[in-house]
C-alpha cells in the first residue's frame, strides 16, 4: 500500500496513513526520514507497537538517547521513558494533574534533542491532550521586519525557570547540585536545521528566560511577543489521544504542552528520544 500523507489541523505535520511502523523497509524507510525532516508532527494511528518495536522505530530516524531525567525501571529498556508528571498536591480527584507548559525538549542542556516519539498505552476518557505547534510556520509567518529583529539573538534558557513554573520547590543542596549539572545555556533564537536549512523559533517557552545582553524589560517583551504570537490558535493542534497512538515530533521546529487530566484517571504513555547536535554554549 502506498503512503498517504494527511495534513493534520492548522498544517502542524501530517498524519501517515498505509505505514505499519512495525515493519518498514526500503523506501518506506526513507520517506518516513524524509517526512521527519520537513514536518513538525508526524501521527500514526493505532501503531499497535511494543518497547522493541518502538526502539527499533526510534533507531530508523536517529541514535536513540537516554533522557537525563530518566528514571531507573529495571528490566526495561532504558531509552524509553514513561514520562510522569509534576503533580497537584491535592487528593482531589478532580484535581488536573500532568499540565506541562509549552516547550521544546531538553533547551537546558548544549545538545537537545532532534526528535522525540511519544505512544499512548492508557488515556483517560477526558483530558490528557497534547498541543503541538510548528515553529518554522511561526518563524514563516513574522513580520519581515521582526525577523529582521531577532536574526542573530541569543536566548538564555535555563532549568529553574521550568521548576519556578510547574512549583517545584528544591533544597539548598539540591537546587545547587541542579545548577551544577545543568548551568545555563545560550540558544540561537532562531534556530536553523543543519539538515534541511529549515528557520524556526527557538523559543521554549518553559525554559527560555531572557534575551542574552538585553535589559530585563525589553527582554520580557520581546519574549512575550514571540510566546503570544506562537500559541495563536492558528497554529496549535492538540492531539486527542487514543491507546496506540504513535506522535513523532522534530524537536528542532516543534513546541509541545501536555494539557493534564484530572487525577482519577490513569494516563500511560512511552516516549523515546533521538539524540540531537550540539546547538548551544554554556552562558557565561
Ligand atoms: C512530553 O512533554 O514529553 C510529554 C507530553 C505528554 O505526555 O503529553
Amino acid at each position: 500500500m502506498k503512503l498517504e500523507f494527511v495534513a493534520l489541523p492548522n498544517n502542524v505535520g501530517s498524519e501517515i496513513r498505509g505505514l505499519d511502523p512495525r515493519e518498514i523497509r526500503g523506501m518506506e524507510e526513507v520517506a518516513l526520514r524524509e517526512a521527519f525532516l520537513h514536518n513538525s508532527v508526524l501521527l500514526l494511528r493505532d501503531a499497535q507497537l511494543t518497547p522493541d518495536s518502538h526502539l527499533a522505530l526510534t533507531r530508523i530516524l536517529g541514535d536513540p538517547e537516554i533522557h537525563p531525567m530518566a528514571k531507573a525501571r529495571p528490566g526495561q529498556h532504558p531509552e524509553i521513558i514513561e514520562p510522569s508528571y509534576p503533580a497537584e498536591d491535592s487528593e482531589d480527584p478532580d484535581a488536573i494533574v500532568g499540565h506541562i507548559p509549552w516547550h521544546a525538549d531538553q533547551t537546558y542542556t548544549q545538545r537537545p534533542p532532534r526528535g522525540a516519539l511519544l505512544r499512548a498505552i492508557e488515556i483517560p476518557p477526558e483530558g490528557g491532550q497534547t498541543g503541538f505547534i510548528d515553529t518554522a510556520a511561526v518563524h514563516e509567518a513574522l513580520p519581515a521586519s521582526m525577523k529582521v529583529e531577532i536574526e542573530g539573538l541569543e536566548l538564555v534558557h535555563r532549568l529553574a525557570r521550568a521548576h519556578r513554573l510547574l512549583g517545584l520547590h528544591h533544597d539548598d543542596e539540591n537546587a545547587r547540585e541542579l545548577a551544577d549539572r545543568f548551568p545555563d545555556i545560550a540558544h540561537p533564537l532562531v534556530r536553523v536545521d543543519p539538515t534541511s536549512g529549515i528557520r524556526s523559533l527557538d523559543i521554549s517557552p518553559m525554559f527560555a528566560d531572557a534575551v542574552v545582553g538585553w535589559p530585563t524589560d525589553r527582554s520580557d517583551a520581546l519574549l512575550e511577543d514571540l510566546r503570544a504570537l506562537s500559541t495563536q490558535n492558528r497554529f496549535v493542534y492538540w492531539h486527542d489521544w487514543k491507546a496506540g497512538d504513535l506522535v513523532i515530533w522534530n524537536n528542532y521546529r516543534t513546541l509541545h504542552s501536555a494539557a493534564g487530566h484530572k487525577r482519577r484517571y490513569v494516563r500511560t504513555m512511552n516516549r523515546t528520544t533521538i539524540e540531537g547536535e550540539v546547538n548551544g554554549r554554556r552562558a557565561a
